[in-house]
């Protein structure tokens, strides 16, 4: 692996990403590795695939927050979906009953839009200006690569983290069935496991990205939200409460009292969504098969799939990274 220049991140990155040149000049001095088949590239001591650097570099350029804008932050197979599905909800309780949700034809991910994977990636510049407030976005972004005006706004970051355990595992069945299971050299689950100890992984290190938004959190509780996905398969109902009030859209007595909690907990639980014909049919912009985003939804399947060696590698990684920051998960 050939060291290179880590750079300093900065939201007001003099790159043009529009001049192709300078583009390819920045990729010359990044360092890169190769993972799963795919390059990453390290860009402000984050990782990255390279074909999400342009995209991101194009939202801290041109993306600006609004107060009223929502701002879902994850690393890939913490509980993204389930997310999106519960913000969007909520979100606009108002606008669709339950029955008539968009998410009952609609996966999650084509309601809530990354603002790296798909509104920068396929525009350099888009116009945003006419989606109905509250706008609602997500990102794996680590919390250092967001663009400036979301952390200088007023709009909500809701953050969900998993037990990293849990997390890697997930990933792992992710990237064996991408390409639609027709990868004839997936990862092996040793090599993968190997370079996420060492924080290689899309969006990795993983414990950088979950610090980088605890700390945000302990400093704004206001401005960001921090949820395990633990937390929400232990009790969800108190979990939506939270969010909702966090949102600024809290749960009136009389829509406590019609159960509408218990309405939306149930239409983004995992039996429901996971059920739909909409989440078992087709595939996703030709990228990715909708039920891809759908394996088990439990925790605790790390213990399937890691030796206890693995286990202890993690667990001791887990320990050493996130010591004294106040920050524990169950495993
Ligand atoms: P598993 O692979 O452990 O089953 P993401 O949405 O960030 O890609 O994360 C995907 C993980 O969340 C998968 O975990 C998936 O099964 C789980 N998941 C998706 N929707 C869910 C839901 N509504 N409730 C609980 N877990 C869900």
């Amino acid at each position: 692996m050939e060291k290179k220049q880590d750079l300093e991140c900065s939201s007001a990155e003099v790159v043009d990403n529009s001049s192709n040149d300078k583009f390819q000049e920045l990729l010359q001095t990044l360092e890169q590795v190769i993972w799963d088949g795919v390059p990453l590239v390290k860009y402000a001591g984050c990782w990255l695939q390279v074909n999400h650097l342009r995209p991101v570099l194009s939202s801290q350029k041109h993306f600006k927050a609004k107060d009223t804008d929502i701002i879902l932050s994850t690393m890939p197979k913490s509980g993204t979906t389930w997310l999106k599905a519960l913000t969007f909800s909520i979100a606009n309780r108002n606008v669709f009953p339950i029955d008539q949700s968009p998410l009952l034809t609609s996966n999650p991910h084509m309601l809530v839009s990354f603002l790296e994977l798909n509104v920068y990636w396929k525009q350099d510049n888009p116009n945003l200006e006419n989606i109905p407030s509250p706008r609602i976005f997500s990102t794996h972004m680590h919390f250092k690569l967001l663009p400036d005006s979301i952390r200088e706004s007023n709009c909500k970051i809701i953050y969900i983290c998993r037990n990293p355990l849990d997390q890697f595992v997930s990933l792992i069945h992710f990237l064996s069935q991408k390409n639609f299971g027709k990868d004839p050299d997936p990862i092996a689950i040793d090599e993968a496991f190997d370079m996420y100890r060492q924080g290689i992984h899309a969006f990795g290190p993983f414990w950088d990205h979950i610090l980088g938004y605890w700390n945000a959190y302990l400093e704004n509780p206001r401005k960001v939200l921090f949820l395990k996905y633990e937390d929400l398969k232990e009790d969800i109902t108190s979990q939506v409460k939270k969010i909702a009030e966090f949102m600024g859209f809290p749960f009136s007595q009389e829509e406590e009292e019609q159960g509408l909690i218990d309405q939306i907990s149930g239409l983004c639980s995992f039996e429901t969504l996971s059920n739909l014909a909409v989440n078992n049919t087709g595939n996703m912009e030709g990228r990715v098969k909708p039920n891809l985003f759908f394996r088990k939804g439990q925790v605790g399947d790390w213990t399937n799939y890691l030796t206890p060696a693995m286990t202890e590698r993690i667990k001791k990684l887990m320990d050493s990274k996130f010591e004294g920051s106040g920050l524990r998960f169950k495993t």
